[in-house]
């Protein structure tokens, strides 16, 4: 019997209207757009506004579109899987409402969190569930209201991060393409340098850890930069070694939006010129979990089947990894 593989079949995407500009964020803290612009290639992100919507919202939107543009009956989902990193509330998963809002009544549901490799893991646990053949249809949604955790007077990372969400359907291959080969790894010396102090077990929320602000994401740039460098060009330099492939032979880059000089980098290492590389940093900011789907969505029509592509992220934890993946559908 031939193996099974986990193709990508369908994709959708939402981002919330609202979009806060480098100008706005010059009326907010000490920065301006040609800064964000060179240091990151940051134009604008998309903020997710209105009392009450977390993830979920955006999750569910995204889920939406997926379905209507590929008319897959939600009854069919076997799994949901939301990979996020601002879930709507501890304890009660995401996955799991987003699941029942969208229809999937026949679905078991969790969330994913490695930080901005949330998407990437999930990637690989949704196609082991299809190659083993366990599951059919497995709906991978990115989501992350990164504004919920946001600092708006700490410009070292209110310029970078926005709010989005895309979602993925991963389903058996009827031509052998899907996931083909990947590398995850992690290390816990990032646990310092990329986190969010408070509301976790080790420091409960209380009125002293709000007045300390230790509920907003704390980053050490620089030291996280070195490591998303170095990483993503490693592993995705790995992906194409371990699978004879030659730079020519990759259509497409797909890698995390966190700053454009990381892209770059990465890009150069895999010897991909620019019109090869997927980017909408400059529109949406660095959207954690939902980076990835979302440039699967902005670029759906310009992939063709058999499309070789290679995907890299990094993140806090520190999380970080590559996936090579063939296209299986033309739009
Ligand atoms: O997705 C998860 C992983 N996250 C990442 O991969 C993010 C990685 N880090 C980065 O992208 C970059 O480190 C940042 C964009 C966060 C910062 O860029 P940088 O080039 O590393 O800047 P820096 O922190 O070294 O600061 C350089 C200068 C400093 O001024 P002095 O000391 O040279 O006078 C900062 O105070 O730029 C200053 N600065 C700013 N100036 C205007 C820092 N932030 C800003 C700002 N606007 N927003």
């Amino acid at each position: 019997m031939s193996k099974i593989t986990a193709a990508i079949t369908a994709v959708g995407k939402y981002v919330p209207d609202y979009i806060l500009t480098n100008k706005e964020l010059e009326t907010l803290v000490d920065t301006n757009d040609e800064w964000i612009t060179s240091r990151t290639g940051i134009k604008e992100r998309r903020i997710l506004k209105g009392e009450g919507l977390g993830t979920s919202y955006m999750a569910i939107k995204a889920a939406q579109e997926l379905l209507e543009k590929s008319k897959i009956d939600p009854k069919e989902i076997d799994l949901v899987i939301v990979a996020t990193a601002t879930p709507d509330l501890l304890v009660a998963s995401t996955a799991v409402y987003t699941a029942t809002e969208i229809g999937a009544t026949n679905a078991f549901a969790y969330d994913l969190q490695a930080a901005c490799s949330s998407f990437l893991y999930g990637m690989s646990a949704a196609a082991s569930y299809i190659e083993s053949g366990r599951y059919k249809k497995i709906l991978l949604i990115g989501a992350d209201k990164m504004s919920s955790i946001i600092d708006y007077t700490d410009r070292a990372t209110c310029i970078i991060f926005g709010d989005g969400a895309g979602a993925v359907l991963f389903e058996p291959s009827t031509n052998g393409f899907g996931l083909k080969d990947e590398y995850l790894r992690s290390d816990g010396i990032g646990r310092e340098f990329l986190k969010m102090d408070a509301g976790g077990s080790i420091l409960p929320a209380s009125s002293e850890t709000v007045k300390n602000k230790q509920h907003f994401v704390y980053q050490e740039g620089k030291t996280v930069f070195k490591f998303a460098v170095s990483n993503m060009a490693d592993v995705s330099e790995k992906m194409l070694v371990r699978n004879n492939l030659k730079n020519d032979d990759i259509q497409w880059l797909v890698p995390h939006q966190a700053n454009n000089r990381i892209i770059e980098a990465t890009a150069n290492r895999v010897g991909v010129d620019a019109a090869r590389v997927m980017v909408n940093i400059h529109k949406y900011g660095n959207t954690t979990s939902a980076t990835l789907p979302l440039l699967l969505a902005d670029y759906e029509d310009q992939l063709k089947e058999g499309d070789n592509l290679i995907f890299a992220a990094f993140g806090g934890g520190f999380t970080w990894g590559a996936i090579y993946l063939t296209w299986a559908y033309n739009s």
